[in-house]
């Protein structure tokens, strides 16, 4: 597949929020079947947050690099509070949109080592970070490049 039909793809699955879900189980099945080989795909990673959340009685999520928001989306029941900053202005302001009617969420824009230092002190009980701030091709942002 050429670049240029990736990202068409990808803007799809940025608009269909469904289209998007179906693709994840997709790749999770194709990821099992190929004996977990490779990457871990999103809805593994997910799974082994909310293993975590409940085995040790975590209510605070805190991500690094939101994206389009899917952890944020998958957990948001799991979690009593959530916050996930992301680097890129577009996504950010995309997600603070698709999240702005949950109270417990919080999407915040900037970069992850400014960002966490000055929301760490407003969280007083045990939280688990999800640090999956990087450069992921396309529009994700990165330090000094990308949108
Ligand atoms: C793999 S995606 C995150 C996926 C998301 N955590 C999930 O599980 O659905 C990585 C994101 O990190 C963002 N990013 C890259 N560097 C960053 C930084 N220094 N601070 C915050 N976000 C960053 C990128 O723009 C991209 O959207």
């Amino acid at each position: 597949m050429t670049k240029k039909r990736v990202e068409s793809f990808q803007w799809l699955l940025l608009r269909l929020p469904s289209l998007n879900l179906l693709v994840s189980h997709l790749l999770y099945v194709k990821w099992l079947l190929n004996g977990k080989l490779g990457s871990s795909p999103h809805i593994h990673a997910k799974k082994v947050v909310i293993e975590h959340a409940k085995k040790y009685h975590v209510h605070t999520l805190v991500e690094t690099g939101t994206y389009r928001g899917d952890m944020v989306y998958g957990t948001k029941n799991v979690f009593k509070q959530i916050y996930s900053i992301e680097l890129s202005e577009a996504l950010c302001q995309r997600a603070q949109n698709r999240f702005r009617k949950y109270k417990q969420i919080s999407i915040i824009c900037g970069e992850s080592s400014q960002i966490l230092p000055k929301i760490l002190p407003q969280i007083k009980e045990p939280c688990l970070f999800w640090l999956d701030a990087h450069y992921s091709g396309w529009i994700t942002s990165q330090i000094g490049g990308g949108y």
